[in-house]
Order: C-alpha cells, then sequence, then structure tokens
C-alpha cells in the first residue's frame, strides 16, 4: 500500500510588523485587549507590490530544500489561498512558473483558514491513488489586502504569511487519514464579499470553532482506533490562544503538547497550520514518528483534521 509522508516543511513570513502598540495607533484597541482576548502579539503584512506569490515562493523554496527536493520531482502543486494574486491563472499556476516546473497539475483550492487542511488532504489522495509521487502543498495568504483596517473587530486578529509541505509518496504512513467538512449555512458570520472587506461576527464564530474542533477531535481519533493519549502534538489553525486552549482541554491534552504560533503571526488562514507545522520541526519539537494531530475550522463554514506520523 502506499502512503504519503511529509518530507519536508518551509514557512515565511513577510519582513513588516505590525504590533499591537501600532494598532493603538490605528483603531480604538489596547495591547492588553488583545493579548488577553487573543494572545496576539505582532502580525506581519505584505509591503506595497508584495504579493501571495511572492510569500508561497518563499516558504516552498524551504519545504523543498528540506525534503532533498528540486523542482524537477514536484508532480503536483496545491496551494491553498483565500488572497489569490490573479483571478486567474490560479496562484498554484504563477508558483509553478516561478519555481520553473512544466506539466505537473496545479491548483488553487479555497477553503479560507481550513485551506491547507483541505489542500492536504487532497494531496494525500492523489499520491496515495498514485496520481502523483511528490506534491508541492502550500497555504499562503495576504490576508491583510481584505482587511479594514479601521475596523477594530477584525483588523487586530489576521497576519499574512506562507507555509509549505512535501508530501512523497512511500511504504510507511505518512498521512492516516483526513477529514473534511463544510456547511455554507453560515455565509453571513464570516465573510468578504467580492470587492469588500472581511466580515465577521466574532463571538458566534468563536462559539462554532470551539464546538465543532471538539468533535473533530473525536471524529479523527476514532476514524483511527485512537486515544487521545496516543496524540504527542496537537497543530492546530492559529486564530486565538482561546479557541487552541478549549480544544486543548477537549483532549486532555497539556499546552507542552500544543504548538502556537498565534502570538507571532496572528490569524494567517490557509497559511497558518503549515507555518506552526514548520516552526516545531525546525526547533525540533516534533521528531520522526511522533504522532501529530493538525485541524482548523473557518469561513464557511469549512473545517477539517489530519492525523499524520511525522
Ligand atoms: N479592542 C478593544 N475592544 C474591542 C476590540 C478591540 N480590538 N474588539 C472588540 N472590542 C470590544 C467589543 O466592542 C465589546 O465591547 P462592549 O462589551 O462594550 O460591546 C467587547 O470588546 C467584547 O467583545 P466580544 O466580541 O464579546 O469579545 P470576545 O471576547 O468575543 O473577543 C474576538 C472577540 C477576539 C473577535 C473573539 O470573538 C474571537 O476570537 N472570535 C473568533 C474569531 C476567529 O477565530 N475568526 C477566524 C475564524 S477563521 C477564518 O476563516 C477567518
Amino acid at each position: 500500500m502506499t502512503y504519503s509522508r511529509i518530507a519536508g516543511t518551509g514557512g515565511y513570513l513577510p519582513e513588516k510588523v505590525l504590533t499591537n502598540k501600532d494598532l493603538e495607533a490605528m483603531v480604538d484597541t489596547t495591547d492588553d485587549w488583545i493579548r488577553e482576548r487573543t494572545g496576539i502579539r505582532k502580525r506581519h503584512v505584505v509591503s506595497d507590490g508584495e504579493t501571495t506569490c511572492d510569500l508561497a515562493e518563499k516558504a516552498a523554496r524551504l519545504a523543498m530544500e528540506a525534503a532533498g527536493k528540486t523542482p524537477a520531482d514536484i508532480d503536483l502543486i496545491v496551494l491553498a489561498t483565500t488572497t489569490p494574486d490573479k483571478n486567474f491563472p490560479s496562484t498554484a499556476c504563477l508558483l509553478q512558473q516561478r519555481l520553473d516546473i512544466h506539466g505537473s497539475a496545479a491548483f488553487d483550492v479555497q477553503a479560507v483558514c481550513t485551506g491547507f487542511v483541505y489542500a492536504l488532504g487532497i494531496a494525500d489522495k492523489f499520491v496515495r491513488t498514485g496520481s502523483a509521487r511528490c506534491a508541492l502543498v502550500v497555504g499562503a495568504e495576504s490576508i491583510s489586502r481584505i482587511i479594514d483596517w479601521t475596523d477594530r473587530g477584525t483588523s487586530v486578529l489576521f497576519g499574512d504569511g506562507a507555509g509549505a509541505v512535501v508530501l512523497e509518496a512511500s511504504d510507511e504512513p505518512g498521512i492516516l487519514s483526513s477529514h473534511l467538512h463544510a456547511d455554507g449555512a453560515y455565509e453571513e458570520l464570516l465573510h468578504a464579499p467580492l470587492d469588500d472587506y472581511l466580515q465577521m461576527k466574532g463571538n458566534e464564530v468563536f462559539r462554532m470553532a470551539v464546538n465543532t474542533l471538539g468533535r473533530i477531535v473525536d471524529e479523527t481519533l476514532e476514524a483511527n482506533n485512537m486515544q487521545k493519549s496516543d496524540v504527542d502534538w496537537l497543530v492546530p489553525h492559529q486564530a486565538n490562544i482561546r479557541i487552541i486552549q478549549a480544544t486543548a482541554r477537549k483532549l486532555n491534552m497539556s499546552m507542552d503538547h500544543v504548538v502556537v504560533t498565534v502570538a507571532e503571526h496572528g490569524n494567517t488562514s490557509a497559511a497558518s497550520v503549515p507555518l506552526a507545522l514548520d516552526a516545531a520541526v525546525r526547533d525540533g519539537r516534533i521528531k520522526r514518528g511522533d504522532t501529530l494531530l493538525m485541524e482548523a475550522f473557518g469561513g464557511g463554514f469549512t473545517w477539517g483534521s489530519l492525523l499524520a506520523r511525522y
């Protein structure tokens, strides 16, 4: 049986930083309020002319380097984004061009903050069925472009960035299972109309996120006949420290086994899970053989999880 396994990871945050103090000068908020309610200390944002593809390229090159792969090895690109460079071509195709890859399938996935979990789940199925052997999977966003920087309810929460993994065919697992869901009935709670800014009913989104993520943790463990204690690392979507803590409590997991990067970059939407994964792989916390539970919840609503042996 063929599995897909993560061969390497990469992450990139744009150079420009907005601290909570910077935001105090822009909207009626305080550093204390932001840290207490969200856990966020700063976020990175793209500079003029810098695009989602620019961030994606940097993360992708680092992931390929970590995996020991060259562009010639890549036969599939799946890129999750809500903030593409153009209506078309897809940002995946723009990235393919930058990397001088020709002929592989390349497409974008739009599932907002769950985008990377969707993209990795899709790429896993390509590899398991033999349609691809080495996939580049990216989550990249310049979400700052669709934020109303005069709205304190949303501007303090989000940031830009990109994360990537190389997924390769293997005799050993790998990705153990993926669980992807959506319910479009909740459009009005979190959406960004065309030519308008992101709008969110934060309180209601918060409640839905906590309940839904608890359920998906149970679904994922049941599907693999595993116990909560079998999970070495929770790698959650980085939206809000309180949502992350609530999910960890449901797993009976101490925060020592939860990867938390939200303080450093806020909610980077589709980039958040791969950025967290890359941080913990590079600093040596996540080791080969560890069991990882990745999960996310976002606009749509969409939600999903992946259980993987690293
Ligand atoms: N600074 C200071 N005060 C603020 C700010 C701010 N930036 N924003 C809101 N407030 C005020 C509100 O106006 C309200 O004041 P009031 O009591 O006088 O009316 C008070 O703070 C409390 O507001 P709540 O909305 O009840 O605060 P809450 O504790 O729910 O925190 C937050 C708000 C941080 C937005 C929280 O609801 C949250 O994190 N929600 C989930 C958001 C999320 O994760 N979204 C992403 C989902 S994924 C995706 O796809 C994008």
